[in-house]
């Protein structure tokens, strides 16, 4: 029996980035597909890359444009996903959105955006579909950072935001047991559009200090969620995967 055969997974800011190359990853292996995310356009182009991975022909796929900042907008738009297939088995909560400053001119509408958006979002989401994730004996995998164990300046909302990712993932493996996994990556520097915002100094100064001298490939933080996802990692829960080429070694 193949593991991945009808089984669910929806991907918040599965519309670019290590989101998309995580969508991209589980409809390869023949998983029904629902993306989370805001921009139709960039919804529409990643449906069409996972029909080109498909691995059979019944596998479905949507994008729905949702903010997973609010609590009500996730609870419809799960409520839609629900009807269209019967539940969810695997939920990345990867959205994420950066308002660097440094902590003196940053104004609570940084910080409540970068909060909402990272960490109320994995509450919103997880909420809505835990009967589910429960009775599917279903998997989370929460998207952090590196930033948030280690701390970087001018990301103190982010840091906190990603932190906060990391105490949820602890609790609620521990409170959910056997019942679902949930578990945690932390991502140190991957080539996506959020990392294009950097200046090319920028870029090259954090490269030289990553002792595998080169940023992450999306793929590579996929076929990490893909293990976690996955039947490889059955006894494991509530644990942090740092994945960012020796950085916090
Ligand atoms: N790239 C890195 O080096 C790195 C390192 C550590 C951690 N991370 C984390 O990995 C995750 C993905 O980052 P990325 O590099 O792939 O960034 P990205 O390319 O900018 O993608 C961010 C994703 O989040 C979605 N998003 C943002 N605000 C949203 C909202 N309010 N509602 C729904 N979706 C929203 C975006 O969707 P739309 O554009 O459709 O709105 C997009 O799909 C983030 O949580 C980030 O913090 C990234």
């Amino acid at each position: 029996m193949d593991y991945w055969r009808e089984k669910v997974a929806l991907v918040t800011g599965g519309t670019s980035g290590l989101g998309l190359a995580i969508s991209e990853a589980l409809a390869e292996k023949g998983v029904s597909v629902v993306i989370f995310g805001t921009n139709q356009e960039r919804g529409e182009k990643a449906l069409s890359a996972f029909k080109e991975v498909q691995k059979h022909a019944d596998q479905k796929f949507f994008f729905y444009s949702v903010d997973v900042s609010k609590k009500a907008v996730v609870n419809s738009a799960i409520e839609q996903v629900q009807k269209e297939l019967s539940g969810v088995d695997i939920l990345i909560n990867c959205a994420g959105i950066t308002r660097d400053k440094l902590f003196m001119r940053m104004v609570e509408q940084d910080w409540d955006d970068v909060l909402d958006v990272n960490l109320k979002s994995a509450y919103n989401m997880t909420h809505s579909l835990i009967r589910s994730l429960i009775k599917r004996r279903g998997k989370v995998i929460n998207i952090a950072s590196i930033v948030g164990l280690i701390g970087n300046p001018g990301q103190v909302n982010y840091a906190a935001s990603k932190l906060g990712m990391v105490g949820m993932t602890r609790a609620l493996a521990v409170e959910l047991g056997g019942k679902v996994q949930v578990n945690c990556i932390a991502p140190g520097f991957f080539a996506t559009p959020m990392t294009d915002k950097m200046t090319d100094v920028q870029r090259e100064e954090l490269r030289k200090k990553i002792p595998m001298k080169r940023y992450g490939d999306p793929k590579e933080l996929a076929a990490v969620a893909l293990f976690l996802a996955g039947p490889d990692s059955s006894y494991i829960t509530g644990q942090v995967i740092t994945v960012d080429g020796g950085l916090t070694v």
